[in-house]
């Protein structure tokens, strides 16, 4: 057998960070590129979204080449060999085959030796993988689980519907988590809404609509999408999930240092901003290179952020994020 599924090691109080990581396509694709493609302009995807471009994984690439890629990354900031990992958890909607788990693939590009597995949340994946992440380390189940964001979004983009395919691109970022006496992640607070898939959601590809020529035929394989409806539950749902953090947490909005948020659309963060008190300024933004990379937005962000030095040891982090489902929530880190 390979790996163990319980490594045990006595409980912690906390887990925390302890390094960050990317993988980013170098393709590049700007909007001036997709007005050659749909009936769109920049200034209108620079308007309604502030996206100027998005990366996109190159031919030949697969959705556990870039997560093993952020993996790496994130291992080597926190000076852990691959082999200490008790876990990898890859939140991903793309993942490279439905069966196996992708994770299972990048535990081998990694020549790791532990328990590996995917979660889908769509663009909340990363809050709940570390929602989950953070309980495995507390409850003393593991020592180290490196978390990674990743999606392959072009591919499950229909080029020719401008509604969606302004707004997507391909990454991956991952943190190592470890478990620690010492403050890391606050809180996590998870919230779901069954009742409104249909309005974010790939209709094909499942049980309920297997793979056929009638499926491909009619694009039943890409993302589906009512923009209005999504931006109006995402305002209103990333919001409250922040506040209750803050709440939970008995912090005002002056006591946050950085809002990473999942980067959807900076109108909806605006609207967040504003619902919250939290200054839009606070909000640390990379939307306009990468556009919405789901599940891989918060920890990309995260992992320029503190490569650039604007994320300081001390400082207080709320993370934020819904997704289709809608699954949302929010986590209060410590860093
Ligand atoms: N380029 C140019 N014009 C476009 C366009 C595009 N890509 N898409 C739509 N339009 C047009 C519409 O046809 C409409 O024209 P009309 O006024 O002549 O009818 C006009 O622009 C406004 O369209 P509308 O759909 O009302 O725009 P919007 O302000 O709602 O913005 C989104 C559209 C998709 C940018 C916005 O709804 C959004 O970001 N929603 C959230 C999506 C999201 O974040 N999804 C992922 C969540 S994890």
């Amino acid at each position: 057998m390979r790996g163990g599924a319980h490594r045990g090691g006595g409980t912690a109080m906390y887990s925390r960070i302890l390094g960050t990581g990317k993988g980013i396509p170098g393709q590049v694709l700007t909007n001036f590129d997709l007005e050659k493609r749909v009936d769109t302009s920049d200034t209108w995807i620079v308007e309604r979204t502030g996206i100027r471009e998005r990366r996109i994984l190159e031919e030949g690439r697969t959705t556990s080449d870039l997560a093993a890629e952020a993996g790496r990354a994130a291992l080597e900031a926190a000076g852990l060999p691959a082999s200490r990992l008790d876990a990898i958890i890859v939140c991903t909607v793309t993942p490279d085959v439905p069966m196996p788990a992708c994770a299972v693939t990048v535990q081998q590009k990694l020549g790791a030796n532990c328990a590996a597995w995917d979660m889908a949340a769509a663009c909340a994946g990363f809050i709940y993988g570390l929602s989950v992440g953070d309980a495995l380390l507390r409850a003393g189940n593991f020592r180290h689980i490196l978390l990674i964001g990743v999606e392959v979004l072009s591919r499950a983009v229909d080029w020719s519907d401008r509604n969606t395919c302004i707004l997507f691109g391909d990454g991956a970022g991952a943190v190592v988590l470890g478990a620690s006496d010492q403050p890391g992640i606050l809180s996590t607070h998870l919230y779901a809404d069954g009742a409104q898939a249909g309005l974010l959601s790939i209709p094909g590809g499942g049980v309920i609509c297997p793979a056929t020529a009638a499926s491909v035929a009619s694009r039943q394989h890409f993302i589906k999408m009512n923009g209005k409806g999504v931006f109006l539950h995402a305002v209103r749902n990333i919001a409250r999930a922040s506040l209750d953090a803050l709440a939970h947490n008995r912090l005002t909005p002056d006591q946050i240092d950085w809002v990473v948020a999942h980067q959807a659309n900076l109108r909806i963060l605006e609207g967040v901003a504003e619902k919250t008190k939290l200054p839009l300024s606070k909000f640390y933004l990379n939307i306009h290179k990468y556009g919405n990379t789901s599940s891989a937005s918060i920890p990309i962000a995260l992992d320029e952020a503190v490569r650039d030095g604007s994320i300081k040891p001390g400082q207080r982090l709320l993370l934020a994020a819904l997704g289709a489902g809608f699954s949302w929530g929010s986590a209060l880190v410590q860093w």
